[in-house]
């Protein structure tokens, strides 16, 4: 039995979620007696992030969507055996970076491989271990790119090279999937100021971590 609880940050490319998660961690530690691990996807454990380094590079754009997709499955994979069971059998508190939606909106909505299949391969991935909640982080796709374009810190990678249009289906992907389990997917207006994205993530996260102490 997994005790934990694990948290994950989702959205378009551009849509400030890394900044956000970044600005909360120390707010939530104030709240919070049980450990705290932050990771994230592709990547979190020395395997999956160079696994990472292939997928992302950008000289590779003759990679097979296929190819893509289940790359990023056995990152997952490896990242959850390494790090993300391990804190959860501990009871700690994982606040991840992307995980199981981003593989249905980039690589199903975006790329348009079978949403089906990739369903099946994130629990195969995941011994079926799906967040207990999650922020997507929405914003027009023209924004995201103008903030990744603007932005100093941040390397382009091979998917921001995409078109507007791979971005804009993945919106829509995340658009669906936040409707079609709203319970645990929570949009969160990543247009506004970024004060008020990170109290509008607070203003549901602090009373979730209350009502659910580990
Ligand atoms: P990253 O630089 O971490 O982007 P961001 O800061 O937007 O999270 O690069 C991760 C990229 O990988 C991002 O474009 C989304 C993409 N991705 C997928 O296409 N499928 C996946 O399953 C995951 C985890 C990420």
């Amino acid at each position: 039995m997994r005790l934990g609880k694990l948290i994950t940050f989702e959205g378009p490319d551009g849509a400030g979620k890394t900044s956000v998660l970044e600005a909360i961690i120390p707010i939530i530690s104030q709240h919070q007696k049980q450990d705290i691990v932050i990771s994230r996807e592709p990547g979190g454990v020395q395997i999956s992030e160079k696994i990472r380094d292939i997928i992302l590079d950008i000289h590779h754009t003759q990679m097979d969507d296929k190819t893509e997709l289940l790359l990023y499955i056995a990152a997952r994979r490896q990242h959850m055996v390494e790090k993300v069971f391990p804190a959860l059998d501990k009871g700690q508190l994982v606040f991840m970076d992307r995980f199981i939606d981003s593989s249905v909106a980039y690589q199903g909505f975006g790329r348009g491989l079978d949403v089906e299949a990739i369903n099946w391969l994130n629990q195969y991935a995941t011994d079926n271990r799906k967040p207990d909640l999650t922020f997507f982080f929405d914003v027009p796709s023209e924004i995201g790119l103008k903030r990744i374009s603007l932005s100093d810190d941040r390397e382009v990678n091979r998917l921001d090279l995409e078109k507007l249009e791979m971005h804009q289906k993945v919106r829509e992907g995340y658009q669906e999937l936040a409707q079609k389990e709203s319970q645990r997917i929570k949009k969160i207006d990543a247009t506004k100021p970024f004060e008020q994205v990170i109290q509008d993530v607070l203003d549901i996260l602090l009373p979730y971590l209350e009502s659910n102490k580990i």
